[in-house]
């Protein structure tokens, strides 16, 4: 019984309920419980760690500490309340800014206490470097996601000039490290370089490649949470920081293999070449042709196999419901109905499953790149909504293309495309896409959620 009391079964009771949850977190259906379930244990780990530590704490202690959740809790859950789907990306940058500052605080507080301690501030320094850097970076990339920072600043040579002030920090670290210093004033320098790197390091990355920068700043802060939980013995914070950092190291991986652009590349190579290009004008490919909804939905009802191509605009238009209304209404038709997700459409990891799961789309319907790509070649319409990058045949046909290698979807092996946007306006790499000028391609513009009510008016009266 004492032992159910222990803080170490909270922390064991806290770690699986992270595991499961994120292993739920791999589900559409499962998610918002996963998510709830990870949080509920780490309430608990919180309330344990108040409430079961043995150690000496000042009163004071835990009066800041409690303001700390109560103004840490209201901020929070008002922004995430309020925040939009759209800007969800932001918010993730955000609060991985905190964890990483938090990371970073540790070090800076605690180094005086362990001196003489090799590594216990062999852990210190590690921690407050990795947490330092994820702490700017995610402040930079959080501004470029907002607007605030809207193009790529490039200092000449900054690739080599980066790697080398790492390397100065690392070898200032190690420094601190092996001489046995008590300088505070080294620690703060070390802290202030750092800080410095992260900004650096995400500066010159153009905005496309953000989410893969996010992710993987993600994954320090849980590196850098995981030394904090290993120099205090604190099982519950290195399972988490363990979890979050190898988490975030795969969905930087499977990032990078969706963007067709190795690991390296994103850690030491130029990377973010197509936000330059993005902007630039392209020469026009042709004329286009242009259709009505009534005349796509002559065409949809003369189909037996569509395949609905999700895109950005869609989440813009906030048009998830009437695009689930008119997969019902052509399914009742016995038309055979299904979505093509492409892994980076829309501006977040999995944007398109959690845009879709908000208006209970059947899962099934919801088919992954590699499965829907061979499809294609016996579909009679393809219908892409707010979509342009993920259906860019750039990608495959023109080596100067800043999207080039990107695997996207096959969309011009259908019979007929139909593409609904506003105007004939990029997409987010700011390139031109010849699909729009494609022989059996027809331009539906207009806002997504508009012209998707009409199409489902004219098909309503078929
Ligand atoms: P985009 O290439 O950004 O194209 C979206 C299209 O939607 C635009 O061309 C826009 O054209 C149209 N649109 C915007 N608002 C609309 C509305 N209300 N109604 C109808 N159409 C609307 O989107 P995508 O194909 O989903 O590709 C995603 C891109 O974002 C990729 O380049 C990817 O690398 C990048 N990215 C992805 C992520 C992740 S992880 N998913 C994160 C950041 C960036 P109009 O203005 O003419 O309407």
């Amino acid at each position: 019984m004492e032992y159910i009391f222990s803080l170490e079964f909270i922390y064991l009771i806290a770690s699986v309920t992270y595991i499961l949850g994120l292993k739920m977190l791999g589900h559409p259906e499962t998610a918002r419980r996963g998510n709830l379930i990870a949080a509920a244990g780490m309430t608990i780990a919180i309330l344990g760690t108040i409430f079961l530590y043995q150690g000496e704490v000042p009163q004071l202690i835990y009066y800041l500490i409690a303001i700390a959740i109560i103004i840490g809790t209201i901020i929070g859950w008002v922004v995430a309340k309020k925040v939009g789907m759209t800007k969800m990306p932001e918010l993730v940058s955000l609060f991985n800014g905190m964890g990483g500052a938090s990371a970073a605080l540790i070090g800076l507080i605690e180094f005086h206490h362990y001196i003489g301690d090799q590594l216990s501030i062999i852990t210190i320094i590690a921690g407050m470097i990795i947490g330092s850097v994820s702490f700017s970076g995610s402040m930079i990339a959080w501004a470029k996601l907002n607007g605030t920072m809207n193009n790529p600043i490039r200092l000449p040579m900054y690739n080599i000039l980066n790697n080398v002030f790492l390397i100065g920090i690392l070898a200032f670290g190690a420094y601190i490290v092996f001489s046995g210093t008590e300088s505070q004033l080294y620690l703060y320098l070390l802290f202030f370089a750092a800080i410095t790197y992260g900004i650096l390091f995400v500066l010159p990355i153009g905005g496309a490649d953000m989410p893969v920068v996010i992710s993987l700043l993600n994954s320090f802060t849980g590196l850098a949470a995981a030394f904090g939980g290993f120099l205090y013995g604190n099982m519950v914070m290195l399972t988490g920081g363990i979890l979050v950092g190898s988490a975030g190291t795969i969905l930087t991986l499977a990032m990078c293999k969706a963007m067709n652009r190795p690991l390296s590349n994103v850690i030491f190579g130029a990377f973010g070449e197509g936000a330059v290009a993005a902007g630039s004008s392209n020469t026009v490919l042709g004329s286009i042709k242009e259709a009505s909804a009534s005349d796509v939905a002559i065409l949809m009802n003369y189909s037996r196999k569509v395949i609905i191509v999700p895109g950005y605009g869609l989440a813009v238009a906030q048009a998830q419901h009437i695009i689930h209304e008119l997969e019902q209404l052509l399914e009742s038709k016995g038309i055979d109905v299904k979505y093509a997700i492409h892994p980076v459409a829309g501006r977040m990891p999995g944007h398109m499953n959690v845009l879709l799961a908000e208006t209970n789309v059947d899962y099934d319907k919801l088919v992954e790149m590699e499965d829907i790509n061979p499809e294609f070649q016996s579909t009679d319409v393809v219908f892409v909504v707010g979509a342009n990058d993920v259906v860019n045949p750039a990608a495959k046909n023109d080596p100067s293309s800043p999207i080039f290698g990107m695997p996207i979807l096959d969309v011009e092996n259908a019979k007929h495309i139909i593409v609904n946007k506003r105007s004939m306006k990029p997409g987010y790499a700011g390139i031109e896409n010849e699909l729009f000028y494609n022989q059996k391609t027809s331009m539906l513009f207009g806002d997504a959620k508009a012209a998707l009510t009409k199409l489902v008016n004219e098909l309503k009266n078929m």
